[in-house]
């Protein structure tokens, strides 16, 4: 009966008699393990699909009701928690795999002819997905979210010439709004996801059509000319069929990596959300995720002169550089032992995004809004304007940027000498006017507290 039905099918679509040669075509034997973090990143995508659809369905992206619904799906909705947790951790490991897919192609050499396209639609696919990872975030709508897509928009408004066009095609306006969360929505949930599903399957046919790269060998160099031959014949000798072969490390791993998306979700779920959005308040500490955390650490750090020019300048070479690998080589050795400058560049890149990643953890350059208070004995006397300064100095909030004797954030510089470099005139004025990244207090403290506090300040020396 079960026969019958298959053939009746497969006699009126063909699919059988089509897709079994793919599954049993030949692999070259030996792609072990390393070859498993392309279809994992399948597999998370597939969660992605599954858990966004299923959150969607609760969710409503309007500036009034999306943080409530949120809360909704996280406290109360059956499976919520989990759901939002597995979409949250899936996109973790989305992010992980295609990195480590793509050194692995890149330390192969898995992208030399004929596979130049794969590599290509796979940067573009790197794209796609960070942007989903963007345009996500700020459905999330509290007060990180909307403030992570300020960021990312006064970025934008940088590019000469079309910024003001670059900031109204991410705000769908002025500001950030009800327009930008359905901007964003429709973004998240229609577009980038169609164009990952249709560049995933023009990566999956050209995986297909050229076959999985063999493992390298070193001194046996790619040349197109007699490439596709020796390919053949390899297949011959000793190629495996791909199912099961080949596929059930695939099938292995990418179910691990799903019981471990299942697992995390449940022992720690979604990441908390913030305060609601409220674009009066500035007391946000505006931090993307963690995959792209060590990006904001270099806006970050970056000195003022030159923030514009890398801003905009290192995505664009960055995509550039990546987009020019196959074209500045794609013939000669595989073998990373014969390509020094391979695992050179990607010990470099790990070294500087770990550094990077580093920095963004610790965030030094946000304000530490939960800076204990200057003790009483910081000020070195028991009465008069000194002292009275150090209270000055924890109730105007100069603490969360300024360290003293050990106390204090570390946004601006560090104060404990600051008698040493500072005249009483040049104090009071960088008080009242602010600074780079220093609010000006001139409307904001009275007259006797600008002289405890700048008494303080005179005081600190190191005679
Ligand atoms: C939001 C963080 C922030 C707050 C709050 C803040 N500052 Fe600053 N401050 C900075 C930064 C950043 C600089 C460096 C500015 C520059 O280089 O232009 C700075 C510079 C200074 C300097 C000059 C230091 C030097 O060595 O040149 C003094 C003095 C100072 N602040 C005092 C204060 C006092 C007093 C308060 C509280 C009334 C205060 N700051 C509040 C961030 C802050």
């Amino acid at each position: 009966m079960l026969r019958r039905i298959r053939d009746w099918l497969d006699d009126r679509t063909g699919f059988l008699t089509t897709l079994a040669p793919l599954a049993s075509h030949l692999a070259p034997d030996g792609s072990r393990w390393w070859y498993v973090f392309g279809s994992a990143t399948l597999f998370a995508f597939l969660v992605q699909v599954v858990t966004g659809i299923a959150l969607a369905t609760v969710y409503v992206p309007s500036a009034g009701e999306a943080y409530a619904s949120l809360q909704f799906i996280s406290t109360a909705a059956p499976f919520g928690r989990l759901l939002r947790g597995m979409h949250y951790f899936g996109a973790s490991a989305m992010v992980l795999f295609i990195g480590i897919h793509l050194v692995r192609v890149f330390l192969m050499g898995s992208y030399k002819y004929p596979r130049e396209l794969n590599w290509l639609t796979g940067v573009a696919l790197l794209g796609l997905t960070l942007a989903m990872g963007f345009t996500g975030q700020l459905l999330r709508w509290d007060q990180n979210a909307v403030w992570s897509t300020v960021v990312g928009a006064a970025q934008g408004a940088r590019s000469p010439v079309i910024g003001q066009w670059v900031v109204s095609f991410i705000l769908a306006g002025g500001t950030v709004g009800s327009a930008t969360l359905s901007h964003f929505f429709a973004l998240h949930v229609f577009v980038v996801p169609l164009l990952l599903a249709a560049t995933i399957g023009l990566h999956l046919y050209l995986v297909l059509r050229h076959g999985i790269s063999e493992p390298p060998v070193a001194g046996r160099p790619v040349d197109p000319r007699t490439y596709r031959a020796e390919y053949e014949a390899l297949l011959e000798r000793s190629g495996r069929p791909f199912w099961p072969d080949a596929a059930w490390r695939d099938a292995v791993f990418g179910a691990g990596a799903i019981v471990a998306i299942v697992a995390l979700a449940a022992i720690f779920g979604a990441p908390k959300l913030g305060l609601p959005p409220d674009p009066s308040i500035v007391q946000a500490q505006p931090r993307p995720d963690w995959y792209l955390l060590w990006y904001f650490a270099v806006l970050a750090l970056l000195p003022h002169g030159i923030e514009d020019l890398v801003i905009l300048g290192a995505p664009l070479v960055a995509a550039l550089v990546l987009l020019a690998v196959p074209f500045v080589s794609n013939r000669g050795e595989r073998s990373w032992r014969r390509r020094p400058w391979a695992p050179a560049i990607v010990l470099v890149a790990a070294t500087m995004i770990g550094v990077l990643w580093h920095a963004g953890v610790q965030a030094r350059w946000t304000p530490d809004f939960g800076a204990s208070p200057l003790p009483a004995q910081v000020a070195g006397v028991a009465s008069g304007p000194a002292l009275d300064g150090v209270a000055v100095f924890n109730a105007r909030g100069c603490l969360f940027c300024h360290r003293i004797a050990g106390h204090g954030g570390t946004r601006g510089p560090d104060l404990t000498l600051v008698g040493d470099r500072l005249t009483r005139t040049q104090l009071t004025v960088r008080v009242l006017n602010g600074g780079y990244n220093m609010p000006a207090y001139a409307n904001n403290i009275s007259p006797s507290e600008l002289d405890d506090l700048v008494a303080f300040l005179e005081s600190r020396t190191s005679r």
